[in-house]
């Protein structure tokens, strides 16, 4: 059998299928868009037929591209944004309402009432998340609570639950799998993640029928077959695990201390634990890294909301630039004098500091502040705010020596200048790897090492291979100022001492 695989990379804004050859370099890549829905200020939806359309569009775009039938496909990996939620009819496979994404702060005023009530310490220990609208579990709720009829069905078993893993492969596999892996299902706020189980109490409290949920499998298993009508063969899909997990195992960060960044709209630091499962006291989440052969490998995870966004932001908000990759040489020639500081909490401040009221707000603005000065806080905000969370992490983890070189990914890393900013205000080496489409690749890999086509954890760790390391710069004096002004700026943006 050929070793090509097809991952389907199913994202918050777009959804990519990408088909690697046995050699696991790309051979073809379909892309799409599809509508981001906001029916009042803080909600977000996706159609998930539009979900689903734009995975059967772009896996053809795929095949073409490479020039390949389906049948010339060993495997299929999935990997999606993480906690969005849908719900759907057992009997006709229509959902019941629009996708919930993570971005929808609905319930918010949930979330504090159950703070209020105590429970936040219940949730986090078994969950190892916090009591924050970001995760599945309210959303499902709010959906058995607002969608007429919805919850007495869902106790009845006629109505399904899933992350968008579990509704894509329902749908690719015609209604024969319900199941999810290890990974999306440590993003719910409804699964155990010590006893690797749904967890009942849990589900008692947020009122969710267990009916509703799918079989949790390990990342890289057998999760069923495509239907033949689709593609035109039938394909086993043998690897899923959530975008943020799947890019870890892409930049092969499977020992103990491996750490990777992914910068695309916000930024996800993913810190590997290995065995052991580590509470947060600085309100980072602790999440399963990855579920193999039933063994759960874990890791502390910081999310913050606004990366690649602030570069938006610079392009289409303000207009400082006309292309998100000229960012990096307008900041380039800021004035090293001037200390301006952004901190975009656009949307809240995510991990550690989990500050849904705060919003953005700009610090040590002159008579002289142009825009590479505030292209140049856009982009060192992002750096400071990676800083936070290993600082976090460090914190959090005493075997984290200090020393680990983060490897990156994601739109901003083709930035030289970012990187290097990222390298000196952390004081850490930051290594670009070669393939960028670490997400794709990793859910690649977990589905052509299952399938027996391409390399075991140990050859595809080895075959990681870095484009360019960036190692500090900035003098010891530089820095600590800086990041002093930056902890400043942010104390003074929060709303919460
Ligand atoms: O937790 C949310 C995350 O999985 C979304 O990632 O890349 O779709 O923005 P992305």
């Amino acid at each position: 059998m050929a070793g090509y695989i097809l991952a389907i990379d199913q994202g918050t804004t777009s959804t990519r299928s990408i088909v690697f050859d046995e050699t696991m370099q790309i051979a073809g890549v379909g892309q799409t868009e599809f509508p981001q829905i906001f029916p009042k200020s803080g909600w977000v939806e996706h159609d998930p037929e539009a979900i689903w359309e734009s995975v059967l569009v772009t896996v053809k775009q795929a095949l073409k591209a490479a020039g390949l039938e389906a049948s010339q496909i060993a495997a299929i990996g999935i990997t999606n944004q993480r906690e969005t939620v849908v719900v759907w009819d057992r009997q006709t496979g229509k959902p019941i309402h629009n996708a919930i994404v993570w971005q929808d702060r609905r319930t918010a005023s949930y979330c504090e009432k159950l703070k209020r009530e105590g429970l936040e310490k219940t949730f986090s220990k078994r969950t190892g998340l916090l009591l924050d609208p970001y995760f599945s579990g309210t959303k499902l709720a709010w959906l058995l609570s607002n969608v007429k009829g919805a919850r007495a069905r869902a106790a009845k078993g006629e109505l399904c639950f899933g992350t968008i893993d579990t509704f894509l492969i329902w749908r690719l596999t015609g209604g024969k799998s319900f199941v999810t892996d290890a990974t999306n299902a440590s993003r719910t706020l409804i699964y155990n993640i010590a006893d690797n189980a749904w967890d009942q109490s849990l589900l008692d409290i947020l009122k969710i029928p267990a009916a509703m949920l799918p079989e949790v499998k390990d990342c890289a298993d057998d999760f069923g077959v495509t239907e033949k009508s689709l593609f035109g063969a039938e394909i086993p899909i043998l690897g899923v695990a959530g975008d943020q997990q799947a890019a870890t195992i892409g930049q092969a960060c499977f020992e103990p201390g491996m750490m990777k960044s992914t910068y695309g709209t916000g930024c996800f630091a993913v810190l590997n634990t290995g065995r052991d499962m580590v509470p947060s006291k600085n309100r980072l989440l602790t999440t399963i890294a990855y579920r193999l052969d039933g063994e759960t490998t874990y890791a502390l995870e910081g999310s913050i909301f606004i990366a690649g966004a602030a570069v938006q932001w610079l392009r289409d908000g303000i207009g400082v630039i006309d292309k998100a990759s000229k960012s990096g040489d307008l900041a380039a020639k800021a004035d090293p004098q001037q200390d301006v500081y952004l901190v975009p909490a656009f949307t809240g401040m995510g991990a550690p500091h989990w500050d849904a009221e705060a919003r953005g707000a700009m610090f040590g603005l002159t008579r002289a502040t142009g825009p590479a000065e505030i292209a140049r806080a856009a982009l060192e905000a992002v750096c400071y705010q990676t800083r936070d969370l290993l600082d976090a992490m460090c914190r959090d983890w005493k075997n984290r020596s200090g020393d680990t070189v983060l490897r990156v990914d994601g739109g901003m890393v083709a930035s030289d200048w970012t990187m290097q900013r990222l390298s000196d205000l952390l004081d850490a080496p930051v290594d670009r790897p070669k393939i960028l489409e670490t997400t794709a690749l990793g859910a690649a890999w977990l589905a052509g090492s299952k399938a027996g086509v391409w390399p075991d954890r140990k050859a595809f760790a080895k075959s990681w291979a870095r484009e360019r390391r960036f190692e500090p710069e900035m003098d010891p004096k530089t820095r600590v100022a800086k990041i002093k002004g930056w902890k400043d700026a942010v104390r003074r943006t929060l709303t919460k001492g």
